[in-house]
């Protein structure tokens, strides 16, 4: 690798999918990952549209490359940089407009013509590229086999993408088109060679991944149950999760997969972003609260120690207090592992951001903390309901200190273990049955279950060992927009 390469990446994991298969692409011409934008030859940016926020951080993160840009045109050399992915696709021109320095600004549909595109680029100083076509083929048939990402034991696998359900506060059917599956043959093969690599997770993405159809064997398709059933068949793989899921495309296929397939994990992010019949009405989700009690009724008597994680919004306009209540009540009847909630933000062309009856950012702010209070709380009881409890434990990686292992449990939590450093090559990628010792602060603590049997599991023992900061302090990080 000649080139230096530096990908950010913004908002969801298909995105954080999107940018290991850019530099996939890129690797061919050269290009290598580096972690620093200083001295790279190209900068990409991975944009998320979802909120004002998210949106605008773009802009001063280019303002940043600026002077990094001027050292390497005054060294002689050149730094390309390019916008990709959700703020692309929606803001192209103003990009073009308001940031001069980029080169590229390219939507989240269009990245196998990368190569095509950076020769250009590099052909004529002072070009500017724009790519923001939906294409007719499908970007995934044209992305390398070869991965430059290996040795990792979890892997995302984008299954589906786009959106046609429209909820009128979403900018995702505009930024990522129309809803399409890949085939169930390219996803099985990805998987494969993904298991080949070492991977013993595999994470299935979609805006909505179990509105999932692709074509399966003989031309028939196939829903999100079939295709993990097919993928537990694949020796080596150990576990599967599956994100971000709607209700109303839970079908009765994939409840009964959660009840009988050991390697589904017993885990499921199933947002449902208010508990008011009203506001979900205007939200445009075709469902009621109660629908969503009866879906979680289902999954629960179908695997009765399944943890729920959800998306919360507040303050979508016309939210009463009332209706904020009938949030906080079904956030206590349903009992969540942890969540993600967020300030609705107006967002441009959709339907919500002309209404009228826009929501105090004071009220919005109030709601987002009470709401807050209510969900850690649960996260914390759900944290602390696994400490005594013996679980297998996915171990990925060193931790940031000395003689630690960090794993997952299989409800996502992150979970840290005393490994003396030269077993970790050996234990690394295993699932081990564990003893969940303590749990500290967000960080769970366990010894390996023959350890904990032979007598070594002890308090001082697990005083060793400290959680790793960079770690999310749960699986379920929390973010406030
Ligand atoms: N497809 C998923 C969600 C994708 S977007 C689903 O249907 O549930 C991820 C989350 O961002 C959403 O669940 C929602 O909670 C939040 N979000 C989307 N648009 C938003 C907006 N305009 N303001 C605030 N939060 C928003
Ligand atoms: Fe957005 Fe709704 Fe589609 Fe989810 S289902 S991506 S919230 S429009
Ligand atoms: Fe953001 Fe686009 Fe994902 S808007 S949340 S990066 S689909």
């Amino acid at each position: 690798m000649t080139k230096k390469l530096y990908i950010k990446t913004y908002g969801c994991q298909m995105n954080v999918y999107d940018s290991e298969r850019m530099a996939d692409v890129l690797a061919p011409l050269g290009y290598g990952l580096s972690d620093s934008p200083d001295d790279a030859d190209m900068v990409i940016l991975n944009t998320c549209h979802i909120r004002e926020k998210a949106a605008e951080k773009v802009y001063s993160d280019l303002g940043r490359l600026k002077p990094h840009q001027q050292k390497k045109a005054e060294d002689g050399s050149r730094m390309i940089i390019a916008v990709a992915g959700c703020v692309a696709q929606a803001e192209g021109d103003e990009i073009m407009a308001r940031a001069p320095q980029v080169d590229m600004v390219f939507g989240p549909q269009t990245y196998h013509r990368l190569p095509e595109m950076v020769s250009k680029a590099k052909r004529a100083v002072g070009e500017k590229i724009l790519d923001t076509d939906f294409p007719a083929e499908d970007k995934f048939d044209h992305l390398p086999e070869e991965r430059v990402r290996k040795g990792e034991v979890t892997s995302f696998l984008t299954i589906q993408e786009g959106c046609d359900k429209f909820c009128t506060f979403c900018v995702v059917p505009y930024t990522r088109g129309s809803e399409f599956s890949r085939p169930a043959t390219t996803v099985l093969q990805e998987a494969r060679r993904l298991v080949a690599d070492g991977v013993r997770e595999i994470t299935l993405l979609g805006q909505n991944v179990n509105a999932y159809h692709g074509e399966g064997a003989e031309g028939r398709e196939w829903g999100l149950a079939r295709l993990c059933r097919e993928l537990a068949e694949i020796d080596g793989l150990e576990r599967i999760r599956y994100t971000t899921s709607h209700p109303r495309d839970v079908d009765d296929a994939l409840i009964a997969a959660h009840g009988d397939l050991p390697k589904l994990m017993p885990y499921l992010h199933l947002p449902v972003q208010s508990g008011s019949d009203r506001i979900l009405e205007a939200m445009n989700r075709k469902h009621t609260a109660d629908d969503y009690r009866r879906i979680v009724d289902r999954l629960r008597t179908a695997r009765p120690d399944l943890a729920l994680t959800s998306d919360f919004i507040v303050g979508y306009p016309g939210e009463s207090d009332q209706d904020f209540a009938d949030t906080l009540k079904l956030v206590t009847d349903i009992g969540y592992a942890g969540a993600f909630f967020f300030k609705y933000s107006e967002r441009p062309g959709t339907p919500a951001a002309s209404l009228r009856e826009q929501v105090d950012d004071a009220v919005k702010s109030e709601r987002l903390s009470a709401l807050q209070q209510l969900l850690e709380s649960q996260q914390e009881a759900f944290n602390a309901s696994v400490v005594g409890k013996t679980m297998p434990i996915l171990l990925e990686k060193p931790g940031k200190h000395e003689n630690q292992l960090v794993g997952r449990s299989p409800y996502l939590q992150p979970v840290h273990l005393d490994i003396p450093e030269n077993r970790h090559a050996s234990m690394i990628g295993t699932v081990i049955d564990c003893k969940i010792s303590s749990l500290s602060g967000h960080s769970l603590f366990a010894v390996p279950i023959d350890d904990a049997e032979s007598g070594t599991d002890s308090a001082t023992r697990h005083n060793t060992a400290r959680p790793n900061p960079s770690e999310p302090s749960s699986g379920q990080e929390r973010i406030s927009a």
